[in-house]
């Protein structure tokens, strides 16, 4: 992309509605644009690096086995009155009428709709275990919404159902969401320590919040600090074996949020020296809640018994668009953010330091051409601003490396490769500085 065509309205000055860091960050480095309370447009660098997330997100939920499609935004009211939470989901639930008069609602979570879903096609034991899910839009008119994209009112959710024939089964497919969760975090380079928790709304006794420490998080976490060095499930992670160890691994260590939090129980299992009292952003949950929505809404399969049973059932959030902003208080200093190469919007910014000068811009060319071709995804900063405001702007929007070329550089036949996240700056051929990139000149 040449910054030139692109569309990234940064921002000098730092909005003053915004109060924790990721915010600001984003409304500066122009990846965001509230239109209202809570409700945000993703500006085209929002927008790549929401993308990049959801597809690590699509990709650990496709390893564990779990199959994407694609539910609606809007729901019928009546669907919620056969589980009992049109009424219960109170003031958060957006609720609308068309124009026969139908109550609808935007929907804040698909339990009763995947439970419809299930129940229309699946009727036998042998077709499960099944594990469905989407990436979709929520709404929960939420009173404080704040923080941008932290605790927005519409809000991208990744949101996973697990059916199974009975108990044990149904606890198997949750082991595969928590080993699947452990990873995907892992790979936007956060460590998300699951944490017991309590259900709340969706229902159910087995859950587990995944929280990223951050000073900024909205609930004060108790944990083991032993935790933070637990090895993540690897590459190669099978998710056809018993998965116990890892689980037993991940729950064994003290680690709870403020609302399940038991003090005495904290010291008993934690040693002093290793106990972390922390503030954390809840980045996705888990839950187990067994026949809750299969059994009134008689989503039912046939067991091996020939007798109808209700479908063991799990659901399981991941909050993608929180996500980005958790990514930011994770990893920024003072000039900007510094994104994970995994979720970068662009792999590489190429800084043209005088654009108009022909070995410049012919240096540029090639270096961009080559990022390309080895599908790094340059942006190449090819306007007429001062050298200045360009290092600003590519400090600010976080992108992992900088390719600096200017001419004086070029008359010794040198270019600068800065590596974002430390700052390295090495001076060398532009042929050599591709190749530690990864393209061939
Ligand atoms: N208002 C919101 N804005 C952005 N992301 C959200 C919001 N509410 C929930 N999420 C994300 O969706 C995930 C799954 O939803 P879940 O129903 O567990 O949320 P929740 O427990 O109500 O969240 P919270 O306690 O933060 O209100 C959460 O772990 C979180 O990452
Ligand atoms: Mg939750």
């Amino acid at each position: 992309m040449r910054l030139s065509r692109f569309f990234l309205p940064v921002l000098k000055q730092t909005p003053s509605e915004a109060q924790i860091v990721s915010h600001r960050l984003m409304l500066r480095a122009g990846m965001l644009r509230q239109e209202a309370a809570g409700i945000y447009a993703w500006l085209p660098l929002g927008h790549r690096v929401l993308r990049k997330v959801e597809q690590i997100v699509r990709e650990e939920m496709d390893k564990a086995g779990a199959i994407e499609l694609l539910m609606p935004t809007l729901q019928l009211a009546d669907l919620w009155r056969e589980s009992g939470r049109y009424e219960a989901y109170g003031a958060e639930m957006l609720r609308i009428t068309d124009r026969h008069e139908r109550e609808l609602l935007y929907g804040p979570t698909n339990e009763e709709m995947i439970s419809e879903i299930f129940r229309a096609y699946v009727h036998s034991y042998k077709e499960l275990p099944k594990n469905l899910y989407h990436i979709q839009w929520k709404f929960r008119d939420e009173q404080r919404p704040r923080f941008g994209v932290m605790r927005g009112r519409e809000f991208l959710m990744k949101d996973a159902y697990s059916f199974d024939i009975d108990e044990a089964a149904g606890r198997r497919s949750y082991d595969r969401m928590f080993v699947a969760y452990l990873r995907l975090f892992a790979r936007m380079g956060l460590r998300a320590i699951p944490m017991k928790a309590e259900t709340g709304p969706i229902g159910g006794e087995l859950s587990h919040e995944f929280i990223v420490l951050a000073q900024t998080g909205e609930s004060a976490v108790f944990l083991d600090r032993r935790m933070l060095d637990l090895p993540i499930p690897g590459d190669d992670v099978d998710y056809a074996a018993d998965l116990t160890p890892v689980i037993e691994a991940w729950t064994g260590p003290y680690a709870a949020t403020e609302d399940v939090h038991d003090e005495a129980r904290y010291e008993r299992e934690t040693p002093e020296a290793e106990r972390l009292t922390a503030r954390g952003i809840e980045v996705g949950q888990v839950f187990f809640f067994g026949d809750k929505y299969s059994k009134p809404m008689k989503a039912v399969v046939t067991g091996a018994d020939g007798a109808e049973h209700p479908a063991q059932m799990g659901s399981y959030g991941v909050g993608v668009s929180r996500l980005v902003g958790a990514i930011i208080e994770a990893s920024h200093d003072e000039a900007g953010i510094i994104w994970p190469d995994t979720v970068a919007p662009f792999g590489v910014g190429i800084v043209n330091l005088r654009a108009g000068d022909s070995a410049c811009d012919a240096a540029c060319e090639t270096a961009y051409d080559a990022l390309t071709r080895a599908g790094r995804e340059p942006l190449l900063d090819d306007t007429y601003e001062r050298p200045g405001a360009k290092f600003a702007s590519m400090d600010l929007i976080g992108l992992p490396w900088q390719l600096i070329i200017g001419p004086r550089g070029l008359a010794e036949g040198v270019v600068e490769l800065k590596r974002r996240a430390d700052g390295d700056r090495q001076t060398l051929p532009l042929g050599e500085a591709l190749s530690l990139l990864g393209a061939a000149p």
